[in-house]
């Protein structure tokens, strides 16, 4: 049996905020990032007539929470699929639409602690990164073949690398000397790339490189931006959707698809809104929210998460 240590971000938030959703007869919450499980196990228990949908790229996460979803197993449906693919993995199902859903992104606990994954940046690993297993293209092909231009967009706009140029140039140099293939080469370029003054501050200089090529070789952000409307396209009427982002730009993609239906375009100074127009989204969180102290000490993934909740009030135009 395997031991599941990774301790859902936000728990209870995220139960209160399903809640009243909860109520309806035959409610169905999906998770879009299943992960190792944690919070679709605290929705079963919670909510024991909700049925629920977990969706997750990484087959070996899906055998995980298998496992620890057993218990539950005629209300358990398990899909491998990307999150921009939840109306056609709902449609499967013979299910029309979802009455809570739930986006916690990035990598889990077990991506990163399984260390021939490649996405650890402590432990010497291939470079890999890859969260389906084993199509696509891997961080490895990404340091080895991407230009000057490229690294450097790729490390500032992901990464937010404030010495992006000086990190892309340090990589091009050194690959031509030997192409790259694990991690610990890559770990020892970046921090000799930058500044030693600001190397004795804010952690691993690494960190912000390998979260970087993780977000390219899984084209995290294209996929979220289809992936948001994808699912306020499956959400039934007076059902929530909570998105817990643990990065600037993922959380500006949530903000602006949730934006397009909490917002009315109609001029201020008509005297009244088309029924075409009217908001048909409404925001459950005030701006984004983040965790407490207390949260933070107990579990340091909520250090960085934003979690942002809307619910369907009405149909788009
Ligand atoms: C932070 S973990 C989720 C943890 C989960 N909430 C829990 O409590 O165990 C994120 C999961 O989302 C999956 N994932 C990331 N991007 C995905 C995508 N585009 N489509 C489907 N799953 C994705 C990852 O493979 C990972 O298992």
């Amino acid at each position: 049996m395997a031991t599941f240590t990774h301790e859902p971000v936000l728990r209870q938030r995220y139960l209160d905020l399903l809640a009243p959703a909860m109520l309806v007869d035959g409610a169905v919450v999906v998770d879009a990032t299943l992960g190792l499980g944690g919070h679709a196990e605290a929705v079963l228990e919670m909510f024991p007539n909700v049925r629920l949908v977990g969706l997750d790229r990484d087959p070996q996460a899906l055998d995980m929470s298998r496992e620890r979803l057993a218990r539950f197993s005629p209300r358990v449906e398990f899909v491998h699929a990307v999150y921009d693919q939840i109306g056609e993995s709902l449609d499967s199902l013979g299910i029309a639409s979802a009455h809570g859903i739930l986006f916690d992104l990035g990598v889990s606990s077990m991506q990163l602690d399984n260390v021939e994954r490649g996405f650890s940046y402590s432990q010497v690993a291939p470079l890999d990164m890859r969260m389906n297993g084993t199509t696509g293209q891997t961080a490895a092909d990404v340091v080895n073949t991407y230009g000057e231009h490229e690294l450097i967009q790729i490390l500032r706009n992901y990464g937010e690398e404030k010495f992006a140029p000086r990190v892309a140039r340090a990589i091009i140099r050194e690959r031509e000397i030997e192409p790259f293939s694990t991690s610990d080469r890559l770990v020892n370029v970046v921090r000799d790339a930058i500044p030693a003054a600001t190397r004795r501050t804010g952690g691993n200089p690494a960190k912000r490189t390998f979260q970087a090529l993780r977000i390219e070789v899984n084209d995290e952000l294209a996929v979220l931006e289809r992936a948001i409307p994808a699912a306020l396209d499956s959400l039934a009427l007076g059902g929530r959707i909570i998105v817990m982002s643990y990065q600037s730009l993922e959380d500006r993609i949530v903000k602006n698809a949730f934006k397009v239906g909490t917002e009315s375009t109609t001029p201020v100074d008509m005297p009244f809104i088309p029924e075409s127009d009217k908001p048909w989204l409404k925001f459950l969180t005030r701006g984004s929210e983040t965790a407490t102290d207390v949260e933070v000490s107990e579990n340091p993934r909520a250090a960085s998460v934003r979690l942002r909740a809307a619910e369907r009030i009405g149909d788009a135009a």
